[in-house]
């Protein structure tokens, strides 16, 4: 008897869905005939389609290798190619297992999700061997208070056209004590969900939690259905670059990191900001990543004022994170903030050429995000999650800031953060 048993499973799956099993599963390759050669042939073909059309498929492979009539016909195995001439759809694989059922769904099921969500190849076991992460549910949108001052796109979804060339100022006092409320709000919020983020915790209770506090406060969630996306707040687990969506499926795990991004509208003002939460104790190199962001943002802060190119900022970011061989992801970039969530200028954080200067009043954010490996993306189905292509981890943080005459104040500096030390993202130097 062979070490598979007697109890034989068949599965057909295409050669680059089957790739990830190839060594753990005996395959047989197969193939179908588009056109059989002869009237007799082709009566035969029919004729068995029609008459084992619902026969399982393991029933059918017996029969065909026990049959000789359709070697090489209508379907064939690898040592029955197909004559020369002989039109043949694409090579598939048949997959013998012990297990008796439930294989076929099981492995559709795990190819399936592998396509849908990582680059092909990639291993299960994620980066330093936390499972890679998947889309869960999204629960529904939460509601707001009737009497809390909403954005135009709360009702309909639809954003605003973003026009790189539309900058944000907040020059009369109302502006600045408009974006400075806004920015405090959101510094506050970001430092309570930071105390949440414990091993155990749901990306969902942060959201709920979150949401709770904004509208409590009086404000709305700026995420909250800004061009649909779904949620109060952004949760970008570790491969995640940006955008992640809670869910009651994603749970935090001793070693993750997670950045949560809040923005509010308060007052007629959006403020943002984010920063990237270690969850228990994380590895010696995540960690270095997360500092390392930290940094340059800080950096990157601290060369603003008037006057000053704007790729200055992109410059200083790049230059720091080269030296830890860190990647700068290109794709998703700053931006200014204020009475609409996002608007010109663009902040790229990578070197770039870009035009225009640094002009007092203006208010936009910094938002750095690096990676480990490569800056390459892979979007998943929903239209917001961001992953890193090659699965490596990646951190993020991000300040919103108003350019004074000398420099710039930072509007959703952190409360618990100052308290700790005089870093502007991490508290103790
Ligand atoms: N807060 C994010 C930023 O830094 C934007 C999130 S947009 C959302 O620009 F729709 F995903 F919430
Ligand atoms: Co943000
Ligand atoms: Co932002």
């Amino acid at each position: 008897m062979d070490v598979w048993g007697k109890i034989r499973h068949f599965s057909i799956l295409s050669e680059s869905e089957f790739a990830p099993f190839s060594k753990l599963f005996r395959t047989h390759r197969y193939y179908t005939t588009q056109a059989s050669q002869t009237e007799r042939e082709r009566e035969k073909y029919h004729q068995m389609r029609t008459t084992y059309k619902n026969v399982p498929l393991v029933a059918k492979f017996r029969l065909l290798r026990a049959s000789t009539a359709y070697r090489g016909g209508g379907l064939g195995f690898e040592n029955a190619r197909p004559k020369p001439g002989r039109t043949v759809s694409t090579p598939k694989t048949a997959i013998e297992c012990k297990k008796k059922s439930g294989f076929a769904s099981e492995i559709l099921n795990k190819t399936r999700e592998k396509v849908q969500n990582t680059v092909n190849g990639r291993e299960e076991n994620g980066f330093q061997n936390r499972k890679a992460l998947k889309p869960g549910t999204v629960t529904k949108m939460r509601k707001v208070y009737e009497d809390t001052l909403k954005p135009h796109y709360a009702e309909t979804g639809v954003l605003p056209p973003y026009n790189d060339a539309k900058y944000q100022f907040a020059r009369t006092p109302d502006e600045i004590e408009g974006m400075r409320k806004a920015g405090l709000l959101a510094a506050e919020v970001l430092d309570y969900a930071e105390s949440l983020c414990k091993p155990g915790v749901t990306t969902e209770e942060i959201d709920e939690k979150v949401h709770l506090m904004i509208i409590d406060a009086g404000a709305y969630p700026s995420p909250l259905n800004y061009g649909e996306f779904p949620k109060s707040v952004c949760t970008s687990l570790n491969e995640c670059i940006c955008h992640g969506i809670p869910t009651p499926d994603e749970t935090l795990l001793d070693g993750d990191i997670i950045n949560v991004d809040v923005t509010v509208y308060l007052n007629g003002y959006h403020g943002d900001t984010s920063r990237t939460i270690r969850v228990g104790k994380v590895s010696e190199q995540v960690e270095t990543l997360c500092r390392v962001t930290e940094d340059a943002l800080e950096a990157a802060i601290k060369i603003v004022k008037p006057g000053v190119p704007l790729r200055r900022i992109g410059a200083t970011i790049h230059e720091i994170a080269d030296k830890h061989k860190f990647g700068v992801v290109d794709k998703f970039v700053g931006h200014g903030v204020g009475k609409e969530f996002h608007s010109g200028p663009t902040i790229r954080h990578h070197r770039n050429n870009d035009p225009g200067t640094i002009e007092a009043g203006m208010t936009f954010t910094i938002e750095p995000m690096l990676t480990i490996g490569g800056t390459r993306d892979i979007m998943w189905k929903d239209g917001w999650t961001s992953v890193t292509a090659d699965g490596k981890w990646t951190a993020q943080c991000e300040h919103t800031l108003l350019v004074t005459d000398t420099g710039c104040e930072i509007m959703t500096l952190s409360p618990a953060k100052k308290a700790l030390g005089d870093h502007l993202i991490r508290g103790a130097r």
